[in-house]
């Protein structure tokens, strides 16, 4: 197997097979029995443990946080055991927490039991990444938390790797996770034999055997979805946005010159709050008062199969915003319809030249 540099390859398979056995001999935290792991054309064995260990990153399920050591020193404790000098960790500290989007004045100081599960996995990844390894290991690191908090979690590792290009290695036992974030996947069998080790949509397309297709699993059409981002597709930007501090009437009658029953509310950094009914403007005395809260909202970075999930939950069309939590527009039902259309005809087509 060869793992390019730069890329995110996904070990997948099921619980048991060996993917976390495989991952920590590339750190050499277990020895080959036989065969030889090569890390830019060294074999592994010819390099010290020790120092080989502080050039791979590593983020684990339950982000394997010191309970005892604060957030800034958990996160600098590679570059310590390295001996960079005092100012450069604490600025390192700084940038990576602002990095996983943890405001450092709030966290800094803050011990890891009083974390929720996921800004955990946020500073298990800001410290995997403190050294500014070449190469990521992350096993099952979004494993312990709630599927939304993992969708985001998600999201943000894309957005790193955008930036950062590290070659990651990471394991998963969920087929859908593989999807959304492998640019290469290795299905995994029993003791790590490879089924099958592609691109997501070749694997998609055609699983290798049986073993593989059941792992893929129903709906295949569906996970395809999830190689499509929303900033692939176009977004509907016509809806009527309102600032807090205007009045309900002035956005009635926005309402009512454009023949619209909703409005979207924003606060002063143009990050969406509520969505507000024009029935409901009328005996309103301002509009914070009124409308129903945004729950669950996608990014420009957010597959088309979890704008499909926030579409469903929110009714119709979801809220999406860009950097920072800006407002950028919204998704309609009929955009991902549209999508999915294009995918079956394509595959029929590819079916029909097989
Ligand atoms: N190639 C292998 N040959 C023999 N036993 C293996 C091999 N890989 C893993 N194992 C054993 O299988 C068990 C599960 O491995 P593990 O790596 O924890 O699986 P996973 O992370 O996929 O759940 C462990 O007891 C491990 O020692
Ligand atoms: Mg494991």
């Amino acid at each position: 197997m060869h793992i390019p540099a730069g890329e995110v390859v996904v070990f997948v398979g099921p619980s048991g097979c060996g993917k976390t056995t495989t991952m920590k001999m590339i750190n050499r935290l277990i020895e080959p029995t036989s065969g030889t792991i090569t890390i830019g054309g060294r074999d592994n064995r010819s390099l010290d443990a020790v120092q080989l260990r502080r050039t791979i990153g590593y983020a684990i399920q339950q982000a394997g946080l010191f309970p005892h050591l604060t957030v800034a020193q958990n996160v600098g404790m590679v570059p310590r055991l390295l001996r960079w000098p005092k100012e450069r960790i604490a600025a390192r500290v700084e940038e990576m927490l602002d990095l996983v989007g943890l405001d450092p004045a709030e966290y800094h100081d803050r011990y890891p039991r009083r974390l929720s599960g996921g800004q955990q996995q946020r500073v298990g990844v800001a410290r995997a990444l403190a050294a500014d390894p070449p190469v990521l290991l992350m096993d099952e690191p979004f494993g312990a938390v709630d599927p939304i908090t993992r969708g985001n979690l998600q999201d943000e590792l894309m957005r790193l790797q955008l930036e950062l290009r590290k070659t990651v290695v990471f394991v998963t036992h969920e087929f859908d996770e593989a999807v959304k974030l492998g640019d290469r996947i290795a299905v995994l069998g029993p003791r790590s034999t490879i089924l099958q080790y592609d691109t997501p949509e070749a694997i998609l397309a055609k699983p290798a055997d049986e073993t593989v297709a059941g792992f893929v699993g129903a709906g295949a059409s569906l996970k395809q979805l999830s190689l499509i981002r929303v900033r692939d597709v176009p977004l509907a930007d016509e809806a009527i946005t309102a600032r807090s501090d205007e009045t309900p009437a002035q956005i009635r009658e926005q309402l009512e010159q454009r023949n619209r029953r909703f409005a979207l509310v924003l606060d002063e950094r143009d990050r969406p709050l509520r969505w507000v009914r024009a029935g409901e403007l009328a005996g309103a005395g301002t509009l914070a008062e009124v409308g129903r809260p945004i729950t669950d909202f996608v990014t420009t970075q957010s597959t088309l199969r979890d704008a499909l999930e926030a579409i469903l939950a929110e009714g119709g069309s979801a809220v999406v915003t860009k950097e920072r939590g800006r407002y950028a527009g919204t998704i309609e039902i009929g955009t991902v319809m549209t999508t999915i259309n294009q995918l079956r005809a394509t595959a029929e087509e590819a079916g029909e030249q097989r």
